[in-house]
């Protein structure tokens, strides 16, 4: 089924994917049948998972498996084009949404480069983040999570640490009404006494509840923090289970991420 195409607009009802349909309460978020393109590249071949309002999967998979093209996908950016699948969050038709309309309905993607805007303060950057609405956090509840960013609130963002960059980039994800947030990679190129740090801070984002998928090279440390996980070989969901599973089956690792 193709619910790209204008024949299914308004088939389906709000909030039910026609998958869910079939029985059962619709998942806080789904993914069904994701297809995506880079020109005539076919990346995205079939990607489909659930997840629960609250939960934190651990997306993993080689180098080139998928996973940044799946994130990019679901944030309904340009590139890879999405060409087919449905995306639902909230009751929410992410599928039909361009990436802002994904964005002001609470998907939140950290990409791996975080995207810290050059010449301006962190506290700018913060403010850009909410220049439009629905807003999350305050900046003043930001700074107290992230007492750094506060002793840096006037430094220009882009001369800080590439933690700092990490936490900021996290902080301004957070400045805005998040119900899923998507982070790519966001323990690259850190020091690990940094990865620790931004460990705790998003230990502290999943006790706060807030559904979360973490796309991470340390797929042990990402195992650690997340409760489910799926696995993507070649744009495919080759294992979709709990993220002890993954842990505890050395054949997986050894398959799929060569742990
Ligand atoms: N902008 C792009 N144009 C064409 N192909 C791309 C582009 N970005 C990624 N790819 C290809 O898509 C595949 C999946 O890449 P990616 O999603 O980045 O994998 P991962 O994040 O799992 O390492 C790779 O074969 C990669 O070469
Ligand atoms: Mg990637």
């Amino acid at each position: 089924m193709t619910i790209i195409d204008d024949q299914f607009k308004g088939v389906t009802a709000p909030g039910i994917s026609p998958v869910r349909a079939k029985g059962g309460a619709p998942a806080y978020f789904s993914a069904w049948d994701l297809h995506a393109y880079y020109g005539e590249s076919y990346i995205v071949q079939g990607v489909s998972f659930d997840i629960r309002e609250g939960e934190i999967l651990a997306l993993l998979g080689r180098n080139g498996a998928g996973k940044t093209s799946t994130l990019r996908a679901i944030a309904r950016a340009s590139d890879p084009q999405l060409t087919h699948g449905e995306i639902w969050l909230d009751h929410q038709p992410i599928h039909e949404m361009p990436n802002y309309l994904a964005a002001q309905n609470g998907i939140q993607l950290v990409q791996e480069d975080r995207r810290i805007i050059q010449g301006l303060t962190v506290e700018e950057n913060l403010q850009l983040a909410q220049i439009s609405g629905p807003h999350g956090w305050s900046i003043e509840r930001i700074y107290d999570h992230f007492p750094r960013l506060a002793e840096r609130a006037k430094q220009e963002a882009v001369t800080m640490s590439g933690g700092e960059q990490q936490m900021l980039a996290l902080a301004r994800a957070l400045a805005r009404d998040v119900k899923l947030l998507l982070l790519d990679e966001p323990y690259e190129g850190l020091a690990p006494v940094i990865v620790q740090e931004i460990e705790r801070i998003l230990v502290n984002v999943k006790e706060l509840g807030i559904t979360t998928i973490i796309v991470e090279q340390n797929a042990v440390a990402a195992l650690h923090l997340a409760d489910r996980a799926v696995i993507l070989d070649m744009g495919e969901v080759v294992f979709d289970g709990t993220a002890q599973e993954v842990l505890d089956n050395e054949e997986l690792r050894q398959t799929y991420l060569a742990i």
